[in-house]
């Protein structure tokens, strides 16, 4: 049902600025006069894939490379990209993860832009409003597009340092031809740093499943989804999640005694971080794992989901249907398969709550594009760690999350699985602004 309207869209407003959003939604609608701070151009193409390692592999890149080009800006700073399709077929987009654009600029093929053609170009242009970790993929026939390499990291810095840090890496987890790579490498790879260095390893998942991560050394979870987690407590013998589209931000600090940490990303990879010869050494998966909703010590959320505006079910299951006049087992919300899948309307402003539960049989990361919400509850049990921020939450068969956020960014906006396969066979609902 919809909740009793509480404060004003204004009042929302300002308690949205307060749970953390740096730059107030009014500073996102650009100035077409500004001039960007950072212009990056990228040309599309499909064919052969070199990767790092020397491998070859039939995708798509971006200036001749699978990743991606790392695109880095400071949180506030004008980012201006040129995109030029050179060959590829279908067309496409680029989508900015986790960083809440106006909408005009979130890149989603038949929602928010067309595709780009062969032979076509299209500029983005967009104020990174919050920092963090992000990345940047096609929207368009993604289940093939993204999983063939059409993707990069997207770093917003902070515009005031928030941790002290000695070695900043981002590292995009992609599997190319059935094979994990860290950057386009399989096994180990090397994180050059000094003994006694505060290293940020950036975790970016861009596959269809969940990453598993874990360390030789203790290490704390400094972010998730680009959100700073309060407070992260060393993490001594556990592992981490990274969902599918996902971010988490380790901190690690290299061993004085002349070794290297060794972070392990899924079983047949690792980041070896230390000096150039340094060995690290083997580590076994752990029985335990971090659990973020109580990973941290709480902090204000700056919005009362106790008594939201509008409240939402998205029941996700499984039922027989026709999808494009298939007949099958088809991922279905609230009862309903697609295209007939419900379309969630909110005005700005508002304080919006949805409880989300999957009876589905499989995981589903849920991604919204365009806004962040919050963690109140999974099963019934309330968060007690650091506030849960995510754009993109794993949940699994048999769970029930209770989140929460504010309507401030207007527009049209997908609200998807992000196992693309998923999202292809119809897990796809739209968030609408009346
Ligand atoms: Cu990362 Cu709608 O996507
Ligand atoms: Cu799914």
């Amino acid at each position: 049902g919809v909740g009793p309207r509480g404060a004003t869209p204004l009042a929302h407003r300002h308690e949205a600025v307060a749970a953390g959003r740096e730059v107030s939604v009014t500073d996102l609608d650009t100035d077409p006069t500004r001039r960007a701070d950072v212009t990056v151009d990228l040309v599309a193409r499909a064919g052969t894939v070199r990767l790092a390692s020397g491998r070859t592999v039939e995708g798509y890149t971006l200036n001749g490379t699978s990743p991606g080009p790392l695109i880095e800006v400071v949180q506030g700073q004008l980012l201006e990209v040129h995109l030029r399709n050179e060959s590829v077929g279908s067309g496409l987009t680029l989508h900015w993860h986790g960083v809440d654009v106006p909408n005009a600029q979130d890149g989603v093929a038949g929602v928010t832009q067309d595709a780009v053609p062969v032979g076509g170009e299209h500029t983005y242009r967009f104020v990174a409003p919050d920092s963090g970790t992000y990345w940047y993929h096609s929207h368009q026939v993604s289940h093939e597009q993204v999983v063939g390499g059409l993707l990069g990291a997207l770093v917003v810095h902070p515009a005031t340092p928030t941790r002290p840090v000695d070695v900043d890496r981002v590292v995009v987890a992609h599997t190319y031809g059935g094979a994990l790579t860290l950057d386009g490498q399989e096994g180990d790879v090397r994180v050059p740093a000094e003994p006694g260095d505060v290293v940020r390893l950036r975790l970016v998942d861009t596959d269809d499943g969940t990453l598993t991560a874990w360390a030789s050394v203790p290490y704390r979870v400094v972010a998730v989804d680009g959100h700073d987690v309060h407070e992260p407590p060393a993490v001594e013998r556990a592992t981490v999640g990274v969902g599918a589209g996902g971010r988490v931000d380790l901190e690690v600090v290299v061993p004085d005694d002349g070794t290297a940490a060794r972070v392990q990303v899924g079983s047949s990879d690792a980041l070896v971080v230390g000096p150039a010869q340094a060995q690290a050494p083997p580590v076994e998966r752990p029985d335990d794992a971090v659990d973020l909703l109580a990973y941290g010590t709480p902090a204000p959320l700056g919005i009362d989901p106790a008594s939201p505006d509008r409240s939402f079910e998205y029941a996700i299951g499984r039922r027989p249907g026709f999808v494009g006049g298939r007949p099958g087992m088809w991922w279905s919300v609230n009862g309903h398969v697609f295209p007939d899948l419900p379309m969630f309307m909110v005005r700005e402003g508002d304080v919006v709550r949805i409880t989300i539960s999957n009876d589905s049989g499989a995981v589903h990361p849920i991604h919204l594009h365009g806004h962040h919400a919050v963690v109140l509850s999974r099963d019934g049990v309330a968060a007690t760690g650091s506030p849960w921020w995510f754009d993109t939450l794993d949940v699994r068969d048999g769970e029930t999350y209770e989140v929460a956020f504010v309507a401030d960014n207007p527009g049209i906006w997908m609200d998807h699985c992000h196992n693309l396969q998923h999202a292809a066979d119809g897990l796809v609902t739209h968030l609408m602004y009346e």
